[in-house]
């Protein structure tokens, strides 16, 4: 099939204004976005910049805007996009350094602010081995395993767009995953960090963020509950 391919390029220092690059291409109907992007690099232009890496849906390196919704480029089909009209940007919200490349360190920083990291002092259990855990205790939190940091949520959040130090949405997603994991000591101090003025309550229940999740984490539910816990100090 014949596309109307549009994508945002930006090279700075150069002196040239952010624009729009077109090309009218042939591609096949189950080509990803990533496989299109690609053909242009190989036949056009091998200075267009993105990020990819496993081109799976696992690195969670090429998320982007496509016709206006946030999506991984290596996960789409150029077929379920139900046009010939493509139109590539970056994610929102974030600085672009350069084409469909943008500055993560923000992103990660709110990551890291939550302490995404198991943390319990306490001693071993008396054989030494394992802090075990019933399966009932590990759906608790499973849902919320499933991230890959692609920053497809945060970017496409409204209150973020308004205010960048809302933590945003993954960073949430990332706390809940050890505030309800039974055997993390953590949980009291995250809620503190997450109900401070910048955290939780900055979310207005837009459910952009569930919407675009290549991993289908239902992101404001786990918002919800992260939200519930600060106000009840219950884990349930
Ligand atoms: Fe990406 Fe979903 Fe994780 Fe957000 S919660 S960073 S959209 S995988
Ligand atoms: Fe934003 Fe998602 Fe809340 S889009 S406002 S974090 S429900
Ligand atoms: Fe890894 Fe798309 S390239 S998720």
């Amino acid at each position: 099939m014949e596309i109307n391919l549009k994508i945002f390029r930006y090279l700075p220092n150069t002196g040239n204004k952010p624009h729009f690059d077109k090309y009218i291409m042939e591609v096949n109907p189950n080509d990803r976005v990533l496989d299109v992007l690609e053909q242009v690099r190989a036949d056009s232009d091998p200075s267009l910049a993105y990020r990819r890496s496993c081109a799976h849906g696992v690195c969670g390196s090429d998320a982007m805007r496509i016709n206006g919704r946030n999506m991984l480029a290596c996960k789409v089909l150029v077929k379920d996009l139900g046009t010939s009209d493509i139109t590539v940007e970056p994610i929102l919200g974030l600085t672009v350094l350069r084409d469909l490349i943008v500055d993560m360190d923000p992103f990660f920083e709110h990551f890291r602010s939550v302490q995404p990291f198991f943390i319990n002092n306490e001693p071993l259990p008396a054989d030494g081995k394992e802090r075990l855990q019933s399966p009932e205790a590990r759906e608790r939190f499973d849902d919320t395993t499933k991230c890959i940091l692609c920053a497809a949520c945060t970017t496409s959040c409204p209150s973020f767009w308004s205010n960048g130090s809302y933590v945003g949405p993954a960073a949430i997603v990332n706390a809940h995953r050890f505030i309800y994991d039974s055997r993390d000591t953590g949980a009291a101090e995250r809620l503190g960090i997450l109900n401070e003025s910048m955290g939780v309550w900055r979310c207005r229940t837009a459910f952009n963020c569930t919407e675009a999740c290549p991993r289908d984490i239902q992101i404001t539910k786990a918002i919800a509950e992260v939200k519930q816990s600060i106000q009840t100090g219950k884990l349930d």
